[in-house]
């Protein structure tokens, strides 16, 4: 009901101006150092309000118990138990899920907080890197898009979005000028933030990172983004980088020229279809015609999916009346 909603945006941001506040406390000196060490400028640190989770189970939970019933404290992700229920919230006593890590508040569209994802200062074996919420009565991880707040006006304004895997990534693009940016926070894209993003624009760009995790999502959220009619473009960064240590170790220039130079999703998947299958022989041609016939059929507009289809014969050496003739038969079947 809308009581608890209410109470879970207060204590969110109750939590908020907590981890704010123990950002600038001399426990946090080692995050602090951290921050600075990837370029984190207090400037960033204020505009996404950034915050540190101290090493401690009870300090936050008795802080706000002050302000919020024990019910809002459970349902509100921001602490677990030994004892959960399916959605990971506590049923037992509550203790701190995030500690010792650096805090960065997830918003929904309106900019309220709704939910955090944490990293770890020195990951190891045994924690995640980045800690989420749970799912909780505000917060439902294939809705939301990462910045969408701040980025909302620009990609109206650009008429395109800007796709980046990591909250770090669309954090240093963002904080460099390129303000039509958000963050699919490494998790599949869904047809729910497709349709969020459908009311901005309907132009994508994809950068996500240059590994195999990276090929992957980038693939799947071309399939959703093209099946909406999305026109889509894909940007793969030389040398290994990142997004955001793109934009630290070679500059905002380069990666603007490295946007300009993103190359329509049909070329992208063509050229990952012949690295994959170099077209040397007619059984190589046969997988990578495979491995481009949905993406080809997914593609709504006649004329496109025709070009789509020149342009892959062409590229992998095949008489495009064949390649055509291999759609049709491959549809009947
Ligand atoms: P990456 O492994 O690419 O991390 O995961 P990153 O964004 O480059 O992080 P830094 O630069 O090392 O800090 C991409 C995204 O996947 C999610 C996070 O949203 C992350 O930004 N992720 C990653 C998790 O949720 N949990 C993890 O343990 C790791
Ligand atoms: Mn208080
Ligand atoms: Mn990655
Ligand atoms: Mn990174
Ligand atoms: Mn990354």
């Amino acid at each position: 009901e809308a009581g608890l909603r209410r109470q879970l945006l207060d204590v969110h941001e109750a939590a908020t101006q907590y981890f704010q506040a123990a950002l600038n406390s001399p426990m946090a000196a080692r995050a602090r150092e951290y921050m600075s060490g990837r370029g984190i400028t207090p400037e960033t640190v204020q505009r996404f309000r950034i915050g540190f989770a101290p090493d401690d189970f009870n300090h936050m939970r008795d802080e706000l118990r002050k302000h919020f019933s024990e019910e809002v404290l459970r349902a509100s992700g921001l602490f677990t138990s030994k004892e959960q229920d399916q959605q990971g919230l506590p049923t037992g006593n509550l203790y701190a899920r995030f500690r010792n890590r650096v805090t960065f508040p997830i918003c929904n569209e309106q900019g309220k907080v709704i939910a955090f994802t944490a990293r770890a200062l020195l990951p190891d074996e045994k924690t995640p890197k980045y800690l989420n919420s749970p799912e909780t009565a505000l917060y439902t991880k294939g809705q939301v898009l990462f910045n969408l707040d701040k980025a909302k006006a620009a990609i109206r304004a650009q008429d395109y979005a800007l796709l980046v895997e990591g909250q770090m990534d669309c954090i240093s693009v963002f904080m460099a000028g390129i303000q039509p940016v958000l963050a699919t926070s490494g998790t599949a894209f869904t047809e729910a933030q497709v349709r969020l993003l459908s009311r901005f624009t309907k132009r994508v760009v994809v950068n996500f990172d240059p590994d195999t995790a990276g090929a992957t999502a980038a693939e799947k959220s071309i399939a959703l983004l093209t099946e909406e009619d999305f026109e889509v473009k894909v940007v793969t960064l030389e040398g290994g980088l990142d997004p955001d240590r793109f934009v630290r170790e070679q500059g905002i220039q380069a990666y603007g020229a490295a946007l300009r130079g993103a190359r329509r999703h049909s070329d992208y998947l063509i050229e990952r279809a012949r690295t994959q299958f170099p077209p040397r022989t007619p059984e190589a041609k046969v997988k990578a015609v495979n491995y481009l016939m949905p993406h080809i059929r997914r593609v709504p507009s006649a004329i496109q999916r025709d070009a789509f289809i020149t342009d892959a014969a062409q590229k992998l050496g095949i008489d495009s009346s064949i390649l055509r003739q291999e759609m049709k038969q491959a549809a009947a079947n």
